[in-house]
């Protein structure tokens, strides 16, 4: 006889924030990874266990818990972290991924940004249909991580500026980590929802120089931007 979970009584849903979700029953660790393609590196990577030191370490984790919280695949609503190597930004970007999968059942797949554009380049090479390459773009919510994190080709700036645009046109969610400032401007910037604390140094390199202008100015619009400072924890 199958073991009926304590939790949901074997309905496979739960009361979750005033709605219901999934149970965790319903997903076991592994099949979660598997389903959002996660890499292996971050197969224990959750919410709930990112540590937060600092205040701009805080403030990342509320953004990204209130992100996964309020999640409606109709909003085409992002959010990009930008910061240093080793503060966590995959880390979020993973656990959101997951916590949206568990709470609301909606899959999110995750990219390294570099693999899709190979992926989506050998596509078009093969003449896949334009099936299988919109299946990816309209697909309601990705993470884009490592975002122009090496020098450019042509090819590769424009394939880029094509997934932003055509998220951006179809409303379409997109998550974002990046090791660059978007514009090196943001302090002055109305629009930047999160410049978190006078304290905080911009990344000196600019996503701009990398993806050019029209591109950086959609991030901007579809996603709200979290800047991340702290100890590169892969070090220290
Ligand atoms: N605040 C944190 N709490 C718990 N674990 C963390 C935190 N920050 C980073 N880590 C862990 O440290 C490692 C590096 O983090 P992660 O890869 O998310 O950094 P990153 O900001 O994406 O770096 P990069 O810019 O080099 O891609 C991972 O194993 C991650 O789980
Ligand atoms: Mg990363």
């Amino acid at each position: 006889m199958e073991a009926t979970c304590p939790i949901c009584k074997g309905t496979g849903f739960v009361k979750k924030d005033g709605g219901v979700g999934l149970c965790e029953c319903r997903f076991s660790q592994q099949d979660i990874n598997k389903s959002l393609q996660i890499p292996k590196r971050f197969w224990d990577a959750e919410l709930e266990n990112y540590k937060f030191e600092n205040q701009s370490e805080t403030i990342a984790y509320t953004e990204a818990l209130s992100y996964a919280a309020n999640f409606d695949p109709a909003e085409g609503k992002g959010i990009t972290f930008v910061g240093p190597p080793g503060v966590g930004k995959t880390h979020l970007a993973v656990g959101i991924l997951k916590k949206i999968y568990r709470d609301k059942g909606i899959r999110g797949i995750f990219f390294d940004t570099k693999d899709l554009i190979y992926r989506l380049k050998s596509l078009i090479e093969e003449r896949k249909t334009n099936r299988a390459i919109k299946a990816i773009l309209n697909h309601p919510l990705i993470v884009l991580d490592d975002l122009g994190s090496e020098r450019l080709s042509e090819w590769q700036r424009e394939l880029i500026s094509y997934i932003i645009s055509y998220r951006y046109n179809n409303l379409k969610s997109t998550i974002i980590t990046t090791n660059f400032s978007l514009t090196g401007e943001e302090k002055k910037s109305k629009k930047i929802r999160k410049v978190i604390g006078e304290d905080i140094e911009l990344p000196k390199a600019l996503l701009e120089e990398r993806l050019g202008p029209s591109t950086v100015s959609r991030i901007y619009e579809m996603t709200d931007v979290v800047y991340i400072r702290g100890r590169d924890r892969r070090r220290v």
